[in-house]
């Protein structure tokens, strides 16, 4: 198999581990990559099964929402998974909601008191604890998806941020990692079994629902209100003295509480 793009890049470990008995997570971890979510799609499309985790040390090149970058130096959890097919491609908009509530309850194993913002950052209070970004094709023959997940563990954050081990003075990567994946693994089964249940626990785990917030939104622009929850397919419904705004993600560049 043709593994040109990961010449120079070493991988120091490979091995499964397999959560309540369920299909096993397979974990290569390098480290240094530019993006995991880009050696995560190029293994997947080199032939790599389905929940294929690639983790890094540090990122050269992360990426995150809107074209944004996502600053990964050593300390914090960086990692892509592999789906292969992705869960419920009728609603592909729940995927990154389903990995951004994982990722909340994982934080909440280490006593950070974590919520999801539409679409799919963690915060605590205002902080951002991590960022989730999904990449996929949902048709064509062999659909897939990449979920990248970048958790600020132990990292330095810029002023604002927030970390694990703010909360949790011991949180190593490893035990982080671990919680991710088993989190992702139930959130991921969630999502498949039923995915409206997943949306209102998503509702409630949000700081978004309930609040005022403006949108800059490329398909509607500006729009502001009071966030009602999700739709089916995970779109935003914003209550504005004009009637509901549906919002999608992928045309959010910006959202905002906005203070009453
Ligand atoms: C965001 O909030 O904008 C999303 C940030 C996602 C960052 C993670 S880190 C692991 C994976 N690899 C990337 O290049 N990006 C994601």
């Amino acid at each position: 198999m043709a593994r040109g793009f990961l010449k120079g890049l070493r991988p120091w470990s490979n091995y499964a581990v397999r959560p309540c008995g369920r299909v096993p997570w397979t974990i290569r971890e390098f480290e240094e990559v530019e993006s995991t979510n880009d050696v995560a799609r190029r293994l997947a499309e080199q032939g790599a099964g389905d929940r294929l985790v690639v983790a890094a040390e540090r990122q050269t090149g992360g990426r995150g929402r809107a074209g944004r970058s996502w600053t990964s130096e050593h300390g914090g959890l960086y990692l892509s998974v592999v789906l292969l097919p992705p869960p419920r491609p009728d609603r592909p908009g729940l995927l990154p909601l389903a990995a951004g509530l994982a990722v909340s309850r994982a934080a909440a194993r280490f006593d950070a008191p974590a919520r999801v913002k539409w679409p799919n950052d963690v915060e605590v209070g205002r902080a951002k604890l991590a960022g989730i970004l999904v990449e996929a094709s949902w048709s064509g023959p062999r659909p897939w998806a990449v979920v990248g997940v970048g958790l600020n563990v132990k990292n330095p954050v810029p002023a604002g941020g927030a970390r694990l081990a703010d909360f949790a003075a011991g949180a190593s990567l490893a035990h982080a990692r671990d919680a991710v994946l088993a989190e992702l693994d139930a959130a991921l089964a969630e999502l498949e079994k039923d995915p409206d249940a997943l949306c209102r626990k998503w509702e409630r785990q949000s700081s978004t629902v309930g609040a005022r917030v403006r949108a800059e939104s490329l398909a509607a622009g500006a729009v502001e209100g009071i966030a009602a929850g999700l739709d089916g397919d995970g779109a935003l419904l914003v209550r504005t003295e004009a009637g509901t705004r549906r919002i999608v993600a992928g045309d959010v560049l910006h959202l905002r509480p906005v203070e009453p």
